[in-house]
């Protein structure tokens, strides 16, 4: 069991592998916080658990102390608690005080799953133990089941809430987050992933200070704006040295996540989904399934917290065959045709993609309705038989001809007003009757928070699916809910919609997804909007970001790696001047940037020169030989584009054998010193082969005298594969 209960004096003690996060009962009443870090057995409670008196926070419960001081576990501002609450509720006379008391607990071997909600998982219940806590409002019969997982070989903890109305009367919730943990002291910098349309998760890292510092999303989707991911970092924290606290919420929505640090410096963190345009009535009897928070402790850096993450989300949150299988190498036709294709064109693409060695061929935007442009046609999910002639199943039988698999793009949760689908259901998209319905894209959201709705959307991409022989989908999302109202909710229920429309997403996305196994999925949103958690539960891979300029995607694609897996990220190599930015790199920087995540290009293959073909028939290979590992490898970032003009990173395989690793300058630099690329993990007395370079160094040479790299010109890049003998 990974975790140790003191029946006596009610102290929790779950363990990972190398980390102890622990809770007591206090006054027989109170789960208060103890301890989150390296792993305890059995500390001396009397030390580590410490409560004062605060002028001006009156004496209460534990007299002469007060609850504005203790840490706890899930705080509801009861009492002298004036820091930010976990949840908040309204009861049926009025009245808004929440008061949790201790009920009692449950342990159980494993971790069960998440009722209508993606969540991480075990396949055998000796991965994990799973403690369920039960607070209980006596005044009210609100019932809260704080449930905490621990894996035993991943240094993780997990945890959600749930909600049980137990009383006769209604509960309206209009705050319940997913975990908050109360930190002694505000040591701390914070680090966070902002960004916009083109620039996602950018890495922020400031000190935190008194008041709230809080990030989140309003705009029914995780966002490219904010990620729902955290960390708390020790001063001194850096790649591999210092303490990491990483929260990430498993969630496509709306949500809030931050610190607070009150006037004794303590500091209290939170993540869950965000109150604002949130409540959730609960009628007697009823209860609410908040979603998981995966916490992450590491004591040796922020590289190793990010790796743990990793190693959580390939194995254990992702699902179906890709999780364990490499790959494929794609086709993209967006950036190389954009609306602008026939079946030739497509064809003619496939035939080349195929002789470049790539291995799917995927049709994006603009094969169904009349859609020649982003005006139109979404929801009608029927092929332009204009462009496509034998439609998509006999296109894709043109495109298997040549040993190649077939993709298909999709934007299910959209509707264009100019549409079939609009003009016979026009209140099925989110709006408020007799307000504008305000266009983003010239498409309105359709309400997924409707049955009748989500049963559309099964039933029209399935009918697609089901007709061709189709092996990927990439199921994009373009734009944020804005004036939110449902025809489908009566009026006390209406705030309820964003969540509601969540449920019905993983809903369509789980029927669709468990009924076609054998085609892997790919999320995006105009880029990397919803590149979250919750939505690699159903498709594992997401597409980074809309910009493919091989500068900036190193920004993206360092800042993505904070929380999410190599194995997670779409990157493309795409034409010159990038039609992002407009800059000009060399075709080998572009193939070692996307060779750093799930390879693929996205322009016309037809353009390529002679040269230029053989230059991409070579990455292919290499990309081949490297995805063995790379995606399922141990990532080390080891220089920042946030800090510098260079970046490097190295992927090593689980056994140590098999190590790639890429080196970036960006801007040359005339006497600019000398560049060397630095390896990392490797066994010190170990020999490793540098691959086709016919050298053989020791792993203390390659860590600290490293590789002498030599560059010219701006944009420059060097890969290295070693190979341990
Ligand atoms: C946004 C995506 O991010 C792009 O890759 C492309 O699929 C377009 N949508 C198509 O409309």
């Amino acid at each position: 069991m990974s975790i140790i209960i003191d029946e006596k004096n009610l102290i929790f003690n779950l363990q990972t592998k190398s980390t102890s996060y622990i809770m007591k009962v206090a006054e027989d009443k109170y789960l208060a916080h103890v301890y989150w870090g390296k792993k305890m057995e059995n500390p001396d409670m009397e030390n580590a658990q410490i409560n004062r008196w605060i002028g001006f926070s009156p004496a209460e419960w534990c007299k002469p102390l007060t609850r504005d001081f203790l840490c706890q576990e899930y705080p509801t501002g009861c009492g002298t608690d004036y820091r930010i609450p976990a949840i908040s509720a309204l009861y049926d006379d009025g009245s808004r005080t929440v008061e949790l008391v201790y009920e009692g607990y449950k342990l159980m071997a494993g971790k069960p799953g998440l009722q209508g909600l993606p969540a991480t998982y075990v396949e055998s219940d000796s991965e994990a133990d799973t403690l369920e806590i039960t607070l209980k409002d006596n005044v009210k019969g609100m019932k809260v089941v704080l449930s905490y997982t621990a894996y035993n070989e991943i240094d993780v903890i997990t945890r959600n809430v749930k909600v049980i109305n137990e009383s006769n009367a209604r509960i309206v919730l209009e705050k319940v987050v997913s975990a908050n943990v109360d930190f002694e002291d505000s040591k701390f910098d914070m680090i966070t992933l902002p960004g916009a349309w083109g620039r996602e998760r950018h890495i922020e890292r400031a000190a935190i200070r008194s008041g709230i510092q809080e990030i989140g999303s309003r705009r029914g989707a995780s966002s490219h704006q904010l990620n729902p991911f955290f960390a708390l970092v020790s001063k001194n924290a850096t790649e591999d040295y210092g303490d990491a606290y990483g929260f990430n919420l498993v969630y496509s929505g709306n949500f809030t996540a931050g610190v607070e640090v009150d006037q004794v410096f303590k500091s209290r963190a939170w993540i869950g989904i965000n109150d604002y345009d949130f409540s959730w009535i609960l009628e007697a009897g009823d209860s609410f399934q908040a979603p998981e928070a995966v916490m992450v402790y590491s004591s040796k850096g922020i590289g190793q917290m990010s790796r743990t993450y990793h190693k959580l989300y390939r194995k254990r949150l992702v699902r179906g065959k890709y999780r364990d299988e490499a790959r494929p190498i794609l086709a993209n036709n967006w950036e190389g045709t954009y609306f602008d294709f026939d079946e030739e064109k497509i064809v003619g693409l496939a035939r080349e993609a195929a002789d470049l060695g790539i291995e799917l061929m995927v049709l994006d935007d603009g094969w169904f309705g009349k859609r020649n442009s982003d005006t139109c046609s979404l929801g009608d999910w029927v092929v332009n038989k204009e462009k496509l002639p034998n439609g998509i199943s006999g296109l894709a039988k043109k495109v298997n001809e040549f040993g190649i698999k077939f993709g298909l793009w999709f934007e299910p949760e959209m509707v264009s007003p100019d549409s079939d689908l609009y003009r016979a259901h026009p209140d099925w998209c989110i709006h408020v009757p007799g307000r504008d319905r305000t266009e983003c894209r010239w498409q309105l959201t359709l309400d997924l928070s409707r049955k009748e709705v989500c049963d559309y959307i099964v039933e029209s991409v399935s009918k697609v699916l089901d007709e061709a022989n189709i092996g990927y989908v990439k199921w994009d999302m373009n734009r944020h809910m804005s004036m939110l109202g449902s025809a489908g909710l009566d009026s006390e229920h209406q705030k309820e919609m964003p969540h509601r429309y969540m449920l019905g997403l993983y809903d369509v996305m789980e029927r669709i997804v468990s009924s076609h196994p054998d085609v892997l999925f790919e999320s995006c949103s105009g880029g990397g909007g919803r590149f979250d958690p919750g939505i690699l539960y159903y498709m594992p891979q997401t597409w980074t970001s809309d910009d493919t300029d091989a500068v900036e995607r190193l920004y993206i694609q360092y800042g993505t790696s904070l929380c999410y897996p190599t194995s997670a990220m779409g990157a493309h190599v795409s034409a010159v001047p990038n039609h992002q930015a407009g800059r000009v790199t060399s075709l080998k920087m572009r193939g070692d940037v996307a060779m750093s995540g799930n390879f693929g290009y996205e322009l016309d293959l037809m353009k390529f020169t002679d040269e230029e073909k053989a230059e991409v028939k070579a990455q292919v290979a290499q990309y081949k030989e490297l995805r063995t590992f790379v995606q399922a490898a141990d990532m080390y970032r080891i220089e920042s584009p946030f800090e510098g003009n260079t970046t490097a990173w190295q992927f090593i395989s689980e056994d140590g054998k098999d190590i790639f690793a890429a080196y970036f300058r960006i801007l040359a630099k005339v006497n600019g010193g000398i560049y060397r690329m630095k390896f990392v993990a490797l066994d010190e007395n170990a020999k490793y082969e540098l691959v086709g370079e016919d050298k053989v160094y020791t792993g203390a040479e390659l860590m600290n005298i490293g590789l002498v790299v030599d560059f010219w010109g701006d944009y420059q890049s060097r890969t290295f594969r070693l190979k341990k003998i």
